[in-house]
């Protein structure tokens, strides 16, 4: 293979990525971005890298979870807290039942860019390019606005390196300490509907009694008042990330300084393609979406470009294959990372395989085919021997209606009240947490199946 080079995904071909006009403005950008800070360091990614090789030891689990595409106009102080607080309970709560530590990713402060099924849209008889994420152009739909612009990279990368500011904040500045977060867990199985969910609640408040009782108090353990969080995003627009690429001074390797972690699309994972080019150099732990398409062949050699080494936690397998297609692909895909001895850890995005329209027109998942792909997903490696890592969702701390179902049911006729998502579908607050107790018991049930086994 060709000596990596940041740049080297320019003569590889290229999809879902946008023609831009104005070639001057566009490298102006470039220069620009360049010369601005990275917004994560090699050290952290290294540390996500060594969590997410415990996740795939099964002594560890990962939560990824946040907007399908952050946008400029809901961008606040608010959604961001209120995103990192669900994902703080929902990690409190699989903490509990899987009795490891929870890695915490956020699709946030980078996730701009999206792939679209279709080049171009339709609207009572008007043609126009599709929208790709407020990094490339704009959800309005007018001509004008559907011109991809790359200045609009330089206000993402500033709403980047704002958001992951805030995130640093919060995670060690008080907000994280886990008696707080319990409180806030605790508001959620107050609803009537929510009575199953109050016991484990209760065990959790018992653990947490015991802990401090027994001395191992927010004030004794500083652990137990700051998390580390980290980010990640679709590496999508390879000009952005070829931008803030750096090279550490230490090891000499390349950082995508664009965030933490970085994961390759459905739609982008050609292994000759730009975007396996360049996520093939760089140091972060990488992901790659796997869904009812991705061949046995495809996935070996793309194993193999992405983590050629064979390091633990470097590459990230996020199964999407929709509810009631699990069965019939991943057995397959464990075979061959079996058949290579490749190291992977192997999470569940249950959200990408299971977008439907509602009956009355909206985008929408249902919380039941998504809770079912879960199941289906931790029934698979339960019988096939091998470890679920983690899970992957789309969600929002806030209380929008876009998937339906959920102990608060959202119905179809709801969809309309706050439907607010830029692109896909996201789980609101209730819905998430609901989603990490029941997570919650399928992990729990895991390891009583594996003690019984052992014996
Ligand atoms: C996404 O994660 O928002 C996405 C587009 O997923 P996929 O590539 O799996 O379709
Ligand atoms: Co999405």
């Amino acid at each position: 293979m060709t000596e990596w080079q940041k740049s080297n995904w320019r003569n590889k071909p290229r999809v879902q990525m946008p023609d831009y006009t104005d070639e001057a403005a566009l490298n102006a950008v470039e220069a620009q971005l360049a010369k601005y800070p990275p917004l994560v360091f090699a050290g952290e990614a290294r540390k996500l890298k060594a969590g997410l090789g415990a996740a795939a030891r099964g002594e560890a689990f990962l939560l990824q979870g946040g907007d399908c595409a952050e946008s400029f106009e809901q961008f606040s102080a608010n959604s961001i807290r209120d995103t990192f607080k669900v994902m703080l309970q929902m990690a409190m709560v699989l903490t509990y039942g899987a009795k490891v530590p929870v890695v915490k990713v956020g699709r946030m402060a980078g996730q701009f860019a999206k792939p679209r099924s279709a080049p171009t849209e339709v609207k009572d008889g008007l043609e126009l390019p599709s929208y790709r994420g407020d990094i490339i152009n704009e959800l309005d739909f007018s001509p004008q606005a559907r011109i991809p612009d790359p200045s609009k990279m330089l206000q993402a990368y500033t709403q980047a390196a704002a958001t992951l500011n805030l995130l640093r904040a919060f995670s060690t500045g008080g907000y994280a300490d886990v008696h707080q977060v319990h409180q806030w867990t605790l508001g959620f199985t107050e609803s009537e509907k929510a009575a199953k969910y109050r016991d484990m609640a209760n065990r959790i408040s018992d653990a947490l009694d015991f802990m401090k009782a027994a001395g191992v108090d927010s004030n004794s353990a500083h652990s137990l008042q700051s998390v580390d969080f980290y980010t990640s995003h679709e590496s999508l627009l390879l000009e952005y990330e070829e931008a803030l690429c750096r090279q550490d001074s230490t090891s000499g390797k390349w950082l995508a300084g664009s965030g933490h972690m970085i994961w390759i699309g459905d739609r982008t994972r050609q292994p000759d393609g730009a975007h396996v080019e360049f996520a093939r150099g760089v140091l972060n732990p990488v992901g790659l979406k796997c869904g009812p398409t991705t061949t046995a062949e495809d996935l070996k050699v793309l194993m193999s470009k992405l983590n050629p080494a064979n390091e633990e936690g470097k590459l990230t397998l996020i199964a999407r294959f929709g509810a009631g297609k699990v069965g019939e692909n991943l057995p397959r895909l464990i075979k061959a990372v079996q058949e290579e001895g490749a190291n992977v850890t192997w999470v569940c995005d249950p959200m990408h395989g299971n977008t439907i329209k509602s009956s009355t027109g909206y985008k929408t998942r249902p919380f039941e085919s998504v809770l079912r792909e879960v199941r289906e997903f931790f029934g698979i490696h339960n019988a096939e021997g091998t470890i679920p890592g983690g899970v992957h969702f789309e969600m929002t701390g806030q209380d929008v209606t876009e998937c339906t179902g959920g102990v608060r049911e959202v119905s179809d006729e709801d969809l309309s009240d706050r439907y607010h998502t830029a692109c896909d579908p996201r789980l609101n607050a209730s819905q998430s947490l609901e989603l990490a107790f029941l997570v919650s018991e399928e992990l729990t049930n895991r390891r009583n199946s594996l003690a019984v086994a052992a014996g």
